[in-house]
C-alpha cells in the first residue's frame, strides 16, 4: 500500500506522515530528505550544479540510507548521520535548486519506487501522487496558510537555536514554494485525484485523523 502526502514546504506533512505511518504500522518515506541529502553532497564537494558530468558522478557515488530509530527519522550519507545537517540554513537555500535537476530527480525516483514497491509505506513529497506513484493507493495534498507554515518553521527553528525573523522566514517559505512550483521537471502540483487537506486550523492530530479516516471509509 502507498499513501502519498503532497504540499508546499512546512504544510504539516512531515509530522502527519510520520504519525500515520506509526499508526499503520508501515514505513515512513520522506522524499525531500533525499533531495536534502544530495544537496549536501553536492555543496560539500563544490560542485558546480550545471556540471552536470560532475553531478552524476557524485550521484553514482552516493549511498542513502534512512531508517527510523526511536521515534526519529535518521538519514545517512554515504554512512555518516547527517539528520541535523540536512537542515541547516545552507542546503535549504539550495535544495530547490538541485531538486529542479533532471538527473537529480530521475535518480532519487528510482530509489523511491524500489523502497515503495518493496514495502508499504507512506511516502512524502512534491511529486509522489503526480509521478512517483501515480497509482497510489490514497493521495492527499496537505495546505496551509503562508503565516500558519511560517510560525510553524519558526518554532522549529528556535528549538534548535537558530534565530531568523518572521518576516525572513515567509520570504524564503515563498521562494521555495515559487522555485518547486515552476521548475521544468515534476513541479509540485496537486494530483487531480488527490485529498486536499488545509491544515491551518487543524491540531496534529487533526490531520491524522482526516487522513485515517478517509482511508478507512474508503478502503
Ligand atoms: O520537504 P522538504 O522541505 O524537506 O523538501 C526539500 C526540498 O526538496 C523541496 O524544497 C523540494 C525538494 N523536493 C522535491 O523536489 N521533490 C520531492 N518529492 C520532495 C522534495
Amino acid at each position: 500500500m502507498i499513501i502519498a502526502i503532497d504540499g508546499p514546504a512546512a504544510s504539516g506533512k512531515s509530522t502527519t506522515a510520520k504519525l500515520v505511518a506509526k499508526k499503520l504500522n508501515i514505513t515512513n518515506l520522506d522524499t525531500g530528505a533525499m533531495y536534502r541529502a544530495v544537496t549536501l553532497q553536492l555543496l560539500r564537494s563544490n560542485t558546480d550544479f550545471d556540471n552536470i558530468d560532475k553531478v552524476s558522478t557524485i550521484l553514482g557515488n552516493l549511498n542513502i540510507d534512512m531508517y527510523d530509530y526511536k521515534g526519529r527519522n535518521i538519514i545517512k550519507l554515504n554512512n555518516e548521520d547527517v539528520t541535523e545537517e540536512i537542515r541547516s540554513s545552507n542546503v535549504t537555500k539550495y535544495v530547490s535548486e538541485v531538486s529542479a535537476l533532471l538527473t537529480v530527480r530521475e535518480t532519487m525516483v528510482i530509489k523511491q519506487r524500489e523502497i515503495g514497491f518493496k514495502t508499504d509505506c507512506v511516502i512524502e513529497g512534491r511529486d509522489i501522487g503526480t509521478k512517483v506513484f501515480p497509482n497510489a493507493d490514497y493521495k492527499f495534498y496537505m495546505i496551509a496558510d503562508i503565516k500558519m507554515r511560517a510560525n510553524r518553521r519558526l518554532k522549529e527553528m528556535n528549538q534548535l537555536g537558530r534565530i531568523k525573523s518572521f518576516d525572513d522566514v515567509v520570504s524564503d517559505l515563498e521562494i521555495r514554494d515559487y522555485k518547486d512550483s515552476n521548475r521544468e521537471n515534476s513541479p509540485l502540483r496537486k494530483a487531480v485525484d488527490a485529498v486536499e487537506i488545509d491544515t491551518s486550523n487543524l491540531s496534529i492530530d487533526e490531520q491524522v485523523n482526516k487522513i485515517i479516516n478517509h482511508i478507512k471509509i474508503n478502503k
